[in-house]
């Protein structure tokens, strides 16, 4: 809900979850509090001035500007951090002194012009579109504001009004204060006047093949700043951050976060001032972001997700799950039981062909898998990495009868086919390159610095858009192909358009990102019922702009099962498991070496898009009998999986145990799992969550437990000898 106050002074964004109030302070947008709900009716919105908190602020004739919690902090109003808004004017200088001018509320929610982001179907969503000024330049901002499901959706958009060029270096999507709460525990620097008890600064930092490990650490009294220049949002750093009371926990405690609804570099960072807030900010990265704005034009920032939660970590998670699974991107898939596939990456390489694929088709469907996956080495001369991206055409040696005839005997198995890609790339060895040398990211005279042996396509590029959307329909139209899996694999360089004019070489990378964007939404378009899987190296780009197209990213390349605890456990942050892809693979593991029960392997893969990654001709009968099983239990909990409720109850990242739970009003799935094997073990206790107190839950073997007992009680956890197992309860909930 919104309300304004008559006198156009104070903004309150207001439900269940969370209030948010803006004030114009002469001019002077400023944000005067961000936390639990202030308000839950329009009479209790209008009661709530906050304007008694002004007198706490310098006033603006101070030369202390710079502690003022402003909105939307620019150059030359007193603000000495990094600024939200930067433009840089044809007279020289950067001023960019933004004046509030008006306020309106619009009924629904504004689609962002060639931009993914959340959508508010279903609701009576309204938006808060705050106007602000340059009276000099003629910068216009607008300011969008959204509340959906709990949550915050917060984006701008940035006119030209004026007569002469700017350029713009800095657009944030979001950037607010967070207060600094005084506690008992003090600064610990004495640096500053109002660190109070400080707070933590949380993200999820990685690499390949150990993707999304949650950093937690004092933010210091200084700037923390994450950030990707990769082009992409990166294995690195997720475009997600977040402040929290150091006393937060999984269950209580207060957290703001921010999530930013884009693929490409990006920069968030909470800077700390002498001031009583820490301020938060996400959007594009201004190294790699650059915008050459004309008289008459505007530039659409990407769409930043804001979350307060009172019930910590886990709290925040459960409303940005809530809030991907139901309102963001437009694939019917995002509602339907996914199917359990299985892909023949681990099991061929590139050393596949329609004999080797049908072999494994047939085992899987013994075993119940309903998607048989090819993967890399399908076209041209794909023989191994060093060449043939961009030849999109099958190759005949390795399938003699087609993508059409291969899709047809997997069909014919009682399977869908499903297929995948890398449209972004290009080898130098190809006949695309040789048609098309220039078609490539590239600085004329300087080396084209190769990665996998690849090269990245010019996506900025309108031809080469139109190329790939033209091949894929080409390709999805010529055989019956359900499933796409979407891969890029490298980061980008020399990340510069060669037909962009050298005043807006720097726009290249919002240019591909736009330019992706469109061919993802013409394909998916034109292919509605094809499932989308988005992957870069496993989890290199998994974030809610590639999700908006493509419901489901493959989580990571390492298939390790203990490795996965972290990786899924870390994702889960922000991302809902029905985002995340979660694979069985064989052991010795490809990549760790580990050799891990089949139980665990699937145990833990329950917890995604579940899938096996091998050769069952691979399996020991013991191995196949158990795989079958696990897909059963697969089909049989994947609606509670993908809907339910997630909770982490024991992190992996701190003890020998891994435990986490989901649930829905019916059903709760539990998963245990212990790393190493210990002599003498006595049974850990797993306290679950959120359960009805009273209502009585059932297991597999008929043992009744009370929700308040499996609560405050816990379920001791036995395993069976050895390292790496793992315990999966299924508890249904009485009705009498
Ligand atoms: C990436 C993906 C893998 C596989 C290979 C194929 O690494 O993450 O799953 O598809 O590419 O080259």
């Amino acid at each position: 809900m919104i309300y304004i106050d008559p006198s156009k002074q104070w903004f309150h964004l207001y439900c269940e979850t969370f209030s948010y109030v803006l004030y114009n302070a002469d001019g002077t947008l400023l944000n005067l509090y961000w936390g639990a709900p202030l308000a839950h009716t329009a009479e209790e919105a209008a009661r709530c001035d906050l304007s008694y908190l002004l007198s706490s602020f310098p006033s603006g004739s101070s030369f202390e500007l710079e502690n003022r919690p402003f909105e939307v902090p620019a150059v030359g109003t007193g603000w000495f951090g990094d600024p939200a808004v930067r433009a840089v004017n044809e007279a020289g200088d950067d001023l960019t002194q933004l004046t509030f001018e008006s306020a309106a509320i619009v009924p629904g929610k504004p689609a962002l012009p060639g931009l993914p982001s959340v959508s508010a179907e279903n609701e009576t969503a309204e938006t808060l579109e705050l106007t602000l000024r340059d009276s000099l330049t003629g910068l216009q901002a607008v300011l969008s504001y959204t509340i959906t499901a709990g949550t915050l959706e917060r984006h701008m958009v940035l006119t030209n009004n004026g007569t002469a060029p700017l350029t713009l270096t800095h657009m944030a999507s979001a950037s607010a204060p967070v207060p600094f709460k005084t506690g008992t525990a003090g600064n610990p620097s004495g640096a500053l006047s109002f660190a109070g008890e400080g707070l933590d600064v949380i993200h999820l930092r990685g690499a390949w093949a150990r993707e999304r490990r949650p950093v937690r650490t004092s933010v210091g009294l200084s700037t923390y700043k994450i950030e990707s220049q990769r082009g992409a949002s990166g294995h690195e750093e997720n475009p997600f951050i977040a402040l929290a009371a150091p006393t937060a926990t999984e269950t209580s405690g207060e957290v703001w976060a921010m999530n930013l609804v884009y693929s490409g570099s990006f920069a968030a960072e909470a800077q700390v001032k002498d001031a009583p807030f820490a301020y938060l900010s996400i959007g594009l990265n201004p190294m790699t972001h650059r915008w050459c704005l004309a008289p008459g034009e505007s530039f659409v920032t990407p769409e930043a997700v804001l979350v307060y939660s009172a019930e910590g970590l886990g709290g925040m998670s459960h409303l940005y799950h809530k809030l991907y699974r139901n309102y963001l991107g437009h694939s019917p898939w995002r509602f339907r039981e996914r199917p359990v596939l299985i892909n023949n990456w681990e099991a061929t390489y590139f050393n596949l062909s329609e004999e080797k694929i049908l072999a494994i088709a047939g085992e899987a469907k013994k075993l119940g898998v309903e998607l048989m996956v090819m993967d890399d080495g399908w076209f041209g001369n794909r023989f191994d990495d060093h060449r043939a991206l961009g030849d999109w055409v099958e190759n005949r040696e390795k399938l003699p009868n087609g993508l059409k005839g291969l899709a047809e005997k997997v069909n014919a198995l009682g399977m869908m086919f499903g297929l995948w890609f890398e449209p972004e790339m290009i080898s130098p060895d190809s006949d695309l390159y040789r048609a098309h040398p220039d078609w490539c990211l590239h600085v004329n005279g300087r080396r084209r610095t190769e990665g996998r042996n690849q090269l990245i396509l010019d996506v900025s590029r309108k031809d080469v858009q139109d190329f790939m959307i033209a091949m894929m329909k080409r390709v999805l139209s010529s055989a019956n192909i359900q499933y796409v899996k979407w891969d890029m694999n490298r980061n980008m360089t020399e990340a510069f358009s060669s037909v962009l004019p050298a005043a807006q070489k720097m726009e290249t990378q919002h240019r591909y990102m736009l330019g992706l964007y469109r061919v993802l939404q013409e394909v998916t378009d034109a292919f509605p019922e094809v499932l989308f899987e988005s992957c870069s190296g496993g989890g290199g780009r998994f974030d809610a702009g590639m999700l908006y197209y493509m419901p489901q990213t493959w989580t990571s390349d390492d298939t390790d099962a203990v490795e996965r605890l972290k990786i899924q456990y870390g994702t889960s942050y922000v991302y809902p498991a029905s985002a995340m892809g979660a694979h069985i693979s064989i052991v010795p593991n490809h990549q760790v070496g580990r050799v891990t029960p089949m139980k665990t392997r699937g145990e833990v893969a329950l917890g995604g898009n579940f899938g096996l990654e091998l050769d069952p001709a691979q399996l020991s009968e013991e191995d196949k009998k158990e795989a079958a099983a696990l897909i059963a239990r697969a089909k049989t909990v994947r609606s509670l999986t993908a809907n339910g409720r997630f909770d982490r109850l024991i992190s992996p990242f701190v003890s020998n145990y891994c435990a986490w739970q989901f649930s829905d009003d019916d059903r709760v799935l539990l998963l245990f799992a212990q790393v190493l094997a210990q002599p003498n073990y006595i049974p850990q206790r797993v306290y679950l969550t959120g359960l009805y107190p009273a209502a009585l839950y059932e297991d597999e073997d008929g043992r009744l437990y009370s929700g308040a007992a499996l609560m405050q009680a816990g379920l001791p956890m036995e395993f069976a000898r050895g390292d790496y197992q793992s315990r999966t309860i299924l508890l249904t909930k009485r009705k009498d």
